[in-house]
């Protein structure tokens, strides 16, 4: 029997930040059960940031280290660019002549992404945005993928995802595509930033997972505390704490003695400060040390990408074979 079919991917945003770690953490779990393919999602970077696009080539490669680093493992899963893989385009072509429009207009995301983009002052009142589920459910069904790994926020595009596959079958009488399911990760993704909002490069906000000790106690070092503790002495409120919150996930055996102290106001923030930046550097030390021996060789990721384009590529054709053959095209 062959494995099930897993694929998942994230827009390359440059270097990832330790929100991102459990799902990579979930990522790698996958790949004992599954083949899975993972993908660094630049064109739907494109639908949102078609006029910034100088550095998502760097960004790629970065991310891709960072993917490697957090133990993704490129013997068993293959790990690519989506703009390698032209089919993708092809198929995304093909779905968007038979998909009611009123489907993607009324996505729940389209009109919050577009409200919350215009407000930083970005228009993306465009065809491809629009299109961007579309594009989404191309990269899925075009490997066959049974399951998908994704945030909450995803799951409105795996439900058009599976609505798409179940018309084109029914159009078609075909069976060529299975309908995915997603794997919901569970949410340590709401870690929020040093500064109590979601955690986002754009914010400056987070921690990278490459982050060198002394970046780790930077950020650290800036975290909003319980604000209406001035002295060391007061009592504090560890629930309105991000440096708590950081602590309940990333040292949870020490939690609630931690909550304790500080109701009690027998320790002082900077304290505290210093035992979180502790762990994150024992949680972040092992995959900063693999990610220094990938960064000094851009052969073995260009290597590890053109391997993955090859076989991304050949599954893709598989798939799309059978799809022109339903159609009759
Ligand atoms: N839309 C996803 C995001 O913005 C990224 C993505 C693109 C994706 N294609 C995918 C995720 C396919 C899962 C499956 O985060
Ligand atoms: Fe937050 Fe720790 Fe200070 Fe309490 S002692 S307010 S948990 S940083």
């Amino acid at each position: 029997m062959s494995k099930k079919i897993i694929l998942s991917g994230m827009r390359p945003t440059g270097k990832l930040h330790i929100g991102h770690m459990s799902v990579l953490e979930n990522w790698v779990r996958l790949q004992d059960e599954y083949q899975c393919y993972f993908m660094a999602a630049d064109w739907h970077a494109l639908t949102t940031s078609y006029d910034a696009t100088a550095d998502i080539k760097d960004n790629i490669y970065e991310m891709m280290i960072d993917f490697m680093a957090a133990g993704l493992d490129p013997e068993r899963s293959v790990l690519f660019v989506q703009s390698q893989v032209k089919a993708h385009a092809e198929l995304h072509l093909l779905f968007s002549m038979m998909t009611p429009l009123s489907w993607l207009e009324r996505c729940p995301t389209y009109k919050d992404q577009m409200v919350q983009l215009k407000e930083q002052g970005k228009d993306i009142n465009t065809y491809g945005f629009l299109g961007y589920p579309l594009l989404q459910a191309a990269d899925i069904l075009i490997y066959g993928a049974s399951a998908v790994p994704v945030g909450e926020d995803q799951l409105p595009h795996l439900e058009m995802t599976r609505e798409v596959a179940r018309r084109f079958n029914h159009l078609y009488e075909s069976k060529v595509f299975p309908e995915p399911k997603a794997l919901l990760s569970e949410q340590t993704a709401l870690l929020p930033g040093i500064d109590g909002r979601k955690m986002s490069k754009s914010y400056g906000n987070e921690i990278a997972i490459s982050a060198t000790p002394e970046e780790i106690w930077e950020k650290v070092r800036m975290m909003v505390t319980d604000p209406q503790r001035i002295r060391k002495n007061d009592p504090g409120h560890p629930e309105v704490c991000v440096v708590y919150k950081y602590q309940q996930i990333y040292n949870r055996e020490e939690s609630d003695g931690i909550a304790d102290v500080c109701r009690k106001g027998e320790m002082g923030c900077f304290d505290c400060k210093k035992r979180l930046a502790a762990v994150l550097d024992g949680f972040l030390a092992p995959v900063r040390d693999r990610r220094a021996q990938l960064a000094g060789k851009p052969e073995t990721v260009r290597d590890v990408l053109e391997d993955g384009r090859i076989r991304a590529m050949t599954k893709a054709e598989e798939t799309m074979e059978q799809v022109r053959e339903a159609m009759q095209i």
